[in-house]
């Protein structure tokens, strides 16, 4: 307290913190731009905080069995090939600190796991990560803070070959198919035209420590200015010092 009395201090304590919200992120960027390696950056270092990732990729719609043997022809990279409603369902119990099941993508099969879920609990941070979680403004919205991992296409593309023919069970000549007919041309029609949305944009993604420290400065600055604004609801913090 640096301006308050200890009494007034005292009679703040003795009322119960309010539950508090959690402090979401969104993670955009096109394809193998490092999306996934920047957020396991940020949550490694916010360690002292409860912090769990959500990616849009567990809500792709599943295909059938017939819609399967031709994934070929079926675009990936179109916001329709995501269930929203579900993502927004189930952010939302996350924001109101219930646990929730996310579904577990295959992306061999291109549907889900029907058995399995992973259980996600309430969070002092959630973080949501997908090409496309700037696109719809509901999900914008649900948001606190919005990076932008922004990679030059020659080196996604070139991470995306070697990650899909290793880790997704594709073939060069699919990828590059793929890549031509309908990621390319969705990133250009849908994700960076919502890198205008981002608070924070990264270039060269995790290897750029210098931004990720930055990004952690700030949610730990926000955690902590949120933790004080919930339990003393008269106390304003202005940068490092606050008043009451
Ligand atoms: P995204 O989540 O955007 O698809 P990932 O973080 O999963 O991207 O990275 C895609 C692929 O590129 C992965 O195989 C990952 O190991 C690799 N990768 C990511 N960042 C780097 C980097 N800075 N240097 C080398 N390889 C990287
Ligand atoms: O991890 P990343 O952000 O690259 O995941 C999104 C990409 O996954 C999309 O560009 C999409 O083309 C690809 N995808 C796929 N097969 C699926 C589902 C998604 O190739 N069944």
């Amino acid at each position: 307290y640096a301006n308050g009395t200890a009494a007034a201090a005292a009679v703040e304590l003795a009322s119960p913190p309010a539950a508090r919200q959690p402090f979401v992120i969104g993670v955009s960027g096109g394809t193998a731009s490092g999306k996934t390696t920047v957020c396991d950056m940020i949550i490694q270092q916010l360690h002292d905080h409860r912090v769990v990732l959500v990616n849009q990729d567990s809500f792709y719609r599943g295909l059938t069995a017939e819609e399967s043997a031709h994934a070929q022809d079926y675009n990936f990279d179109h916001p329709d090939a995501f269930d929203t409603e579900q993502l927004l369902e189930c952010m939302g119990q996350l924001k109101r600190a219930q646990p929730v099941n996310v579904p577990i993508y295959d992306f061999k099969k291109h549907r889900r796991c029907s058995e399995t879920f992973r259980k996600v609990n309430a969070s002092d941070v959630i973080i949501l990560e997908g090409i496309l979680v700037f696109h719809d403004q509901r999900v914008r919205n649900l948001m606190d803070m919005k990076i932008f991992v922004d990679t030059d296409a020659d080196i996604r593309l070139a991470r995306r070959i070697r990650r899909d023919t290793v880790e997704r069970g594709r073939d060069i000549s699919s990828v590059l198919d793929q890549y031509g007919r309908f990621v390319k041309p969705a990133f250009d029609d849908f994700v960076l035209p919502s890198k205008k949305y981002a608070d924070v944009i990264i270039p060269r993604g995790g290897d750029n420590h210098v931004a990720v420290d930055l990004i952690v400065q700030h949610i730990c600055t926000k955690l902590g200015q949120h933790d004080l604004c919930k339990i003393y609801p008269n106390v304003h913090v202005v940068q490092s010092t606050f008043q009451i």
